[in-house]
């Protein structure tokens, strides 16, 4: 009898991928800044692989034992992977921002954080202090000879691409002043018809004040800014990325409110301040390239959702698709809550929806395109902005819920079809970076389909719990479902990360 109760139970009990223990591991800090040259690796490095992967993300989620109270706020870390004739080398550092170096020397929180994390001592000593800390958190990125840590809430910091050592606030000779910001998520237009076809950077920022400012910036291959513009937005504007084409900028400005009270009484961190509003429209927000057109923005409305990422856009007979990562709602950040006890199942999921944007009808349409759980999307860096046929992304083990990215998913959106590598039950992966097999222009950017849209390789962070390590794995693209290439293992944890990129410039010491 107890026999058969157990089996009814068995099997009526959902199956999960994960186990919620091992995956809140991942999420302590790394302290020690290592430099060594990767010896483990099962499989094989491609000999031909030659360049840097950089990657950002949270190192810290405590300072001194004081916990950070959600891993946005936590200081940012950069990892850099150098690969070179079939072998790898590991570096890992802290960006030295001037809260870090504060905090670090004091030993204790000192700073009040975007998502939660106040400093010790109540409400009474955090009460009308704005002054947030530069955590440079998000994103890294070589361009114009500088390699650039980013963090969309203030000024990008200057690295040293080899030594990783902090440099500074890089202001791009006066383009952005200081106490400004520039987001963390810029695209490279592959071929800028407003530069002769050369490549350029265009990214944005959000000025929040009494009313919100997007500035678009666009920067030559020098890092020069060459062109600018801005707009005021009516409402609240959390806008963490976008997306270009050839022709527009594109934002997504979530339907948010922001009720600031409770945030300068110091009972509550900005980010708990904000509370979805499901009632109320995304409103898509496209602002022509053109600044020599003094662009007016076009403004449409859709249904309410909540989007952080994009996986591109492109243009077509007068209308710009787009594809995003769409949430049916955001969750309230809840003061005191602790985000390792998140219940995935009870969250809805990210999923990828595509936007058909038309210019003329002034009407927006949309279409489920995998309603996966899944994040973090990735295109081949010369379709930014132009027709893509496929989208890599962090996905959940199993097709149902919600649950932590545990896979890499590639879908084809022409063919509709799917591959999938799982590291389930004891992996935990992070953003999929693209990078093609093939050579780079003179600037080290990949601006022109040289084969197949999938021939390259796909890097990935992933923390293996069973060994308590993180692993960098190398998928072949074109074939995720034969196992990783290569599993190169580190030889400690890296704590979960945002962003990354890759240059084919080889910086390792
Ligand atoms: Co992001």
């Amino acid at each position: 009898m107890q026999g058969f109760q157990l089996h009814e139970q068995a099997s009526t009990v959902p199956i999960t991928s994960y186990n919620i223990e091992e995956w809140q591991k991942g999420y302590r800090s790394l302290k020690q800044e290592h430099d060594y040259w990767i010896d483990e690796v099962e499989g094989e490095i491609p000999p031909e692989l030659e360049g840097t992967l950089y990657r950002n993300g949270p190192g810290l989620l405590d300072v001194n034992g004081q916990r950070i109270q959600h891993p946005f706020d936590g200081d940012g870390m950069i990892c850099a992977i150098a690969f070179k004739q079939g072998r790898a080398h590991f570096r890992n550092r802290f960006v030295r921002t001037e809260g870090y170096i504060a905090e670090q020397e004091a030993g204790k929180i000192l700073h009040r954080g975007v998502f939660g994390t106040q400093k010790p001592g109540g409400w009474f000593a955090n009460a009308f202090d704005m002054k947030i800390k530069n955590i440079a958190n998000t994103q890294i990125l070589y361009w114009g000879g500088k390699l650039l840590a980013l963090w969309e809430a203030a000024e990008p910091h200057q690295l040293d691409p080899r030594s990783l050592e902090t440099l500074g606030l890089e202001f791009f000779d006066g383009a952005i002043q200081p106490g400004e910001s520039f987001a963390a998520h810029p695209w490279i237009d592959p071929s800028s018809q407003f530069d002769q076809g050369a490549p350029c950077l265009v990214n944005f920022s959000i000025q929040a004040g009494l009313s919100f400012t997007i500035n678009i910036y666009e920067l030559d291959t020098a890092g020069k800014v060459v062109r600018q513009q801005n707009h005021p937005v009516p409402g609240f504007a959390f806008i963490h990325d976008f997306a270009i084409t050839p022709n527009y900028c594109v934002f997504f400005q979530n339907p948010v409110r922001f009720n600031p009270l409770p945030f300068l009484m110091g009972m509550r961190s900005a980010g708990e301040c904000i509370q979805f509003q499901p009632d109320q429209p995304t409103r898509v927000i496209i602002i022509p390239r053109n600044t020599a057109s003094r662009p007016k923005p076009i403004v449409l409305d859709t249904q309410s959702g909540f989007v952080f990422h994009h996986a591109n856009a492109y243009e077509q007979a007068g209308e710009i698709v787009i594809d995003s990562i769409c949430y049916e709602n955001l969750p309230s950040v809840e003061p005191g809550a602790d985000y390792r006890d998140t219940k995935f199942e009870s969250l809805m999921p990210g999923q990828l929806w595509r936007f058909h944007l038309n210019l003329e009808t002034k009407t927006v349409q949309r279409q489920l395109l995998e309603p996966r759980c899944c994040e973090f999307p990735f295109v081949h860096p010369a379709q930014a902005g132009r027709k893509h046929r496929f989208i890599y992304m962090g996905a959940a083990h199993t097709a149902d819920g919600n649950a932590p990215l545990q896979a890499i998913l590639k879908v084809d959106v022409e063919s509709d079809q799917r591959q999938l590598w799982s590291a389930a039950p004891n992996g935990y992966v992070g953003e999929p970076v693209f990078v093609p097999r093939g050579t780079a222009d003179e600037s080290g950017l990949y601006t022109e389909l040289q084969s197949d849209e999938d021939e390259g390789w796909l890097f990935t962070m992933v923390y293996d719990s069973k060994y308590d390590r993180t692993d960098v794995v190398i998928l072949d693209a074109k074939d995720l479902e034969k196992g990783a290439i290569a599993r190169l293992h580190l030889k400690h944890h890296v704590p979960y990360g945002l962003h990354g990129s890759f240059t084919p410039h080889y910086f390792e010491s």
